[in-house]
């Protein structure tokens, strides 16, 4: 069986309140609203993917208990390949307790419990199926070597390869760069990996600039209402990407968005410029922040202007 895109990533149960403000320290605060959604920057990534109209696979380990089956549920439901979703008894599916305030702004505390346990040997069993992939998709939430293994696999069969360095870690082995076709994070991220601010467009071109020496094909920075910096290994000159301005209700899981987008961009038209992709990736990506929850947001094909396509 071939894939557009396949993502080794991520699934978790986003515990979600939404109050007037992010509570400090010590602090107790009443929230309006509650609910329960499926998360997790990697089968993020894949739905959206998939709702633009990717042939997706997840490999994944979710928890032999009830948030388990109903996450492998959520992805037939989606249409994404579930033959590598791997379920243990050692540890409970993935958690994310998320608030959200009135600005949509968020602060998230995940417990990655399962997906710390896909490891090498799930990974061996994908093999064959890495090499009829077109896009592979990595992030940081399960085992940081797990996802390095799963990059280089993918560069050796040829495979595109999009890394997002999320959540950011401060001593990310240095061969991340050097695996990615396209890596992709968010100012904050840039902020933590380069050392230096990146809090507008000029700042940002110059991480950019840093992180693209480190050996990765292309960077894309995004940058929320400000669009992205794209940067290319071949090109001199970094771009800006501006982005329609909306009024955010929940910016959680935008970047996941962009990026589902972006793999989608990359499997379907793998000739189309890096900007004019990331331009399009920003668009969905802008859909998703008007609505609350992560997937609930992600935009259909059916949704869409036909511009997109
Ligand atoms: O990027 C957003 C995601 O981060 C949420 O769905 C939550 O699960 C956390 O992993
Ligand atoms: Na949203």
């Amino acid at each position: 069986e071939a894939f557009d895109v396949m993502v080794v990533g991520s699934c978790m149960t986003d515990l979600v309140s939404q109050a007037p403000r992010l509570p400090k320290a010590g602090e107790t605060i009443h929230g309006h609203k509650f609910f329960i959604g499926f998360g997790g920057k990697g089968a993020n990534q894949c739905i959206q993917a998939a709702r633009l109209g990717a042939k997706t696979a997840m490999v994944c380990k979710v928890g032999k208990d009830f948030f388990g089956d109903n996450y492998i549920q959520n992805f037939k439901d989606n249409g994404v390949h579930t033959g590598f979703v791997g379920q243990t008894f050692s540890s409970a599916t993935g958690a994310a307790s998320i608030i959200v305030n009135n600005a949509g702004e968020n602060a998230i505390v995940i417990v990655a419990g399962a997906n710390m346990l896909l490891d090498s040997e799930e990974l061996q069993k994908v093999l064959p199926a890495i090499s009829h992939t077109k896009v592979m998709v990595c992030q940081l939430e399960i085992s940081p070597q797990t996802s390095l293994q799963a990059l280089r696999m993918a560069q050796e069969n040829r495979v595109k390869t999009i890394f997002n360095p999320a959540p950011a870690i401060p001593d990310l082995d240095p061969d991340f760069y050097r695996v990615s076709d396209v890596f992709c994070c968010n100012e904050s991220e840039a902020e933590l990996l380069t050392g230096s601010s990146v809090a507008n467009v000029e700042e940002a071109h110059q991480a950019g600039q840093e992180l693209l020496k480190r050996g990765c094909g292309s960077v894309i920075i995004t940058l929320g209402p400000q669009g992205c910096v794209v940067l290319k290994a071949q090109e001199s000159t970094p771009r800006h990407v501006p982005t329609a301005a909306v009024t955010a209700v929940d910016t959680t899981g935008a970047g996941d968005s962009f990026i589902g987008a972006l793999a989608f961009y990359m499997a379907h038209y793998p000739t189309m410029p890096l900007e004019e992709m990331a331009r399009r990736s920003n668009q969905v990506a802008g859909i998703s922040v008007q609505a609350a929850g992560t997937q609930t947001s992600y935009p259909y094909k059916k949704d869409l202007p036909p511009e997109l396509f």
